[in-house]
């Protein structure tokens, strides 16, 4: 069934670039949510009109404050008799925790689940670390869910940069999870695919290995990975190439949610550009989502 057609697209102040494109190119009017934070930390969320099929942008990177925010704004479209409402959220958080890993953990990824379903009837978004969960759909209960791949885009960019620079390329993927983006982007980008397996000990603390008989020597080493964090497993994956004898390092992210020191890092490690989908913004982006979330929004 056709979704109802969108009438305003709504950002918050760190959303207004993304919401703004994506208002230009739905030909929709834009409006922004004003925030205010108190001096104890609550937010005050301000909206003035009552769209009855708005479509909010706002990627849900260091999500706690954004949720709250997220849920006041819902809500009160609803009091103001909203019918349809749209998230797009490029870049979704807690969606890893799908399971209890230690006894007692929470499941993050299912609170949220019931959690949106009951904000928002449409939620798109882009590479949201489904491992064991195959369908975004399965997450929100009764909602419509759209979760795209940035992989062809990524693919794409990878082609023309190695069409241009020219000598063997490689892409090479950190660990199992990221097997299915990294076919993605080689069979895209036309070239070969490898995917590592990676050991996790702490938040900053893991170790890649690459498959045995890679050779990947005198290659540029194309990282791919869903989201770089800490940059911890981006580094070891460079530690491990440069190792087996790799000629340049190059990553690539769907989603960059690192900071300078990470950056750093990544450069020391021997990592000569990162670049990332601009869906969370972020100094590394280079590749647009606007036109794949419209895509998914029926324009
Ligand atoms: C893990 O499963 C993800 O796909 C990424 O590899 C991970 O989130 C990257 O995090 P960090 O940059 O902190 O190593």
């Amino acid at each position: 069934m056709p979704f109802t057609a969108p009438d305003l697209v709504i950002g918050f102040p760190d959303s207004e670039p993304a919401a703004a494109g994506l208002a230009r190119a739905m030909g929709l009017p834009l409006s922004l949510a004003a925030l205010h934070r108190f001096p104890d930390g609550e937010s005050l969320v301000r909206l003035e009109g009552a769209p009855r099929h708005p479509v909010i942008v706002r990627a849900l990177d260091r999500p706690n404050d954004k949720l709250v925010e997220l849920h006041f704004l819902a809500d009160a479209l609803r009091e103001r008799g909203a019918g349809a409402i749209t998230l797009v959220a490029p870049y979704l958080a807690y969606m890893r925790q799908d399971m209890e890993f230690r006894p007692g953990e929470v499941v993050s990824q299912r609170v949220m689940g019931r959690w949106l379903s009951g904000l928002v009837d449409r939620i798109v978004t882009v590479e949201p670390h489904l491992h064991r969960t195959d369908d975004l759909a399965h997450v929100f209960p009764g909602r419509e869910a759209h979760a795209l791949t940035a992989a062809p885009l990524i693919g794409a960019w990878a082609k023309a940069e190695a069409a241009r620079e020219g000598g063997d390329w490689i892409v090479l993927g950190p660990d199992e999870e990221s097997g299915p983006l990294v076919d993605s982007v080689a069979r895209a980008a036309g070239l070969t695919g490898l995917v590592a397996r990676k050991e996790r000990r702490g938040d900053r603390d893991v170790t890649v290995t690459l498959p045995d008989g890679a050779d990947i020597r005198g290659a540029t080493v194309l990282l791919v990975d869903d989201v770089i964090s800490s940059g911890g497993t981006m580094i070891d994956a460079a530690r491990a190439a440069t190792a087996a004898g790799a000629g340049r390092l190059l990553a690539a992210a769907t989603h960059a949610l690192y900071d300078e020191r990470a950056a750093d890092a990544m450069r020391a490690a021997g990592i000569a550009r990162v670049i990332s989908c601009d869906g969370v913004a972020h100094p590394s982006n280079a590749i647009p989502l606007a036109d794949l979330l419209l895509g998914a929004l029926g324009h």
